[in-house]
């Protein structure tokens, strides 16, 4: 198995009558950063569900380290190990930001209340809160919200975190606060599994792009080998089909 971190192996989910996820394997090394990119309803936050059981897949595997956890019963035990980051984040308004970090040290992991402070407050200064340590969710703008929620997940110190969509309920000159924080992670050696379609951040972040539609992994290849650099495309005859459709697709974002 080596040092594979995550393994998904023949994910499928139906919700009703429809095949959200058919057959989804991967898997996801040490200090690798996967990004899935897809049109919208093709199952990607399905998939990221499924993997910290949100949503319970109906058949297929995953493993976390040696670990099979498809139906594990310690389902907080894996969300502790897995962390997640959602597009609309999800602080509780009541609390500070500070608090908002140091609730789950203490409830969850029984940390005593002042070691849990100290380290909340550090975990804060990684994504450049700690400034806003005593602010309320409502005092905060959205992407300061999501370094927010991003230091909670990190203060429980996962093997891995999942981002789904982070910056996409973000207003458009908020994205770039909290993409660095995912660029300084990742440079960090976190291991992540990503869904964004910020192409200039995925490009630069991915140890591997994987197109989904239709609940199906369709292509994967590197940011160098799916990035379309003009000179190729579909137009001419012989020309390369293999990454055409996240090609075209990309082409429709960028449009
Ligand atoms: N809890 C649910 N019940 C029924 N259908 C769902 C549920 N969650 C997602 N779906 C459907 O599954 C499909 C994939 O959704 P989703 O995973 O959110 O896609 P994506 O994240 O790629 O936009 C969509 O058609 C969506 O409507
Ligand atoms: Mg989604």
């Amino acid at each position: 198995m080596g040092d594979a971190i995550l393994r998904v192996q023949g994910l499928s989910k139906r919700f009703d009558s429809e095949e959200v996820l058919r057959d989804v394997s991967f898997e996801v090394r040490k200090g690798d950063a996967k990004v899935f990119i897809g049109p919208s309803g093709t199952g990607k936050s399905t998939l990221l569900r499924c993997l910290n059981r949100l949503v319970e897949p109906d058949s297929g595997q995953v493993w976390l380290g040696d670990e099979e956890i498809t139906h594990a019963s310690d389902i907080d035990g894996v969300r502790r190990r897995m962390g997640m980051v959602f597009q609309n984040f999800y602080l509780f308004d009541h609390l500070t930001a500070l608090r908002n970090v140091e609730i789950g040290l203490v409830k969850v992991l029984k940390m005593p209340r002042r070691e849990a402070r100290d380290f909340a407050m550090s975990e804060l200064a990684r994504v450049g809160m700690d400034r806003f340590a005593d602010k309320y969710p409502a005092e905060l703008s959205g992407g300061q919200a999501q370094r927010v929620s991003i230091a909670r997940s990190l203060a429980m110190n996962p093997e891995i975190m999942l981002f789904d969509e982070p910056t996409s309920a973000l207003d458009p000159e908020l994205t770039g606060e909290v993409l660095e924080v995912m660029r300084r992670l990742a440079a960090g050696g976190m291991t992540m599994l990503v869904v964004s379609h910020e192409m200039e951040f995925v490009y630069s972040v991915a140890s591997e792009v994987l197109f989904m539609e239709g609940g199906v992994i369709v292509e994967r290849g590197t940011p160098g080998q799916i990035r379309d650099d003009g000179a190729t495309g579909d137009a001419g005859q012989g020309a390369p089909r293999q990454f055409q459709r996240t090609r075209a697709f990309l082409r429709r974002l960028d449009g």
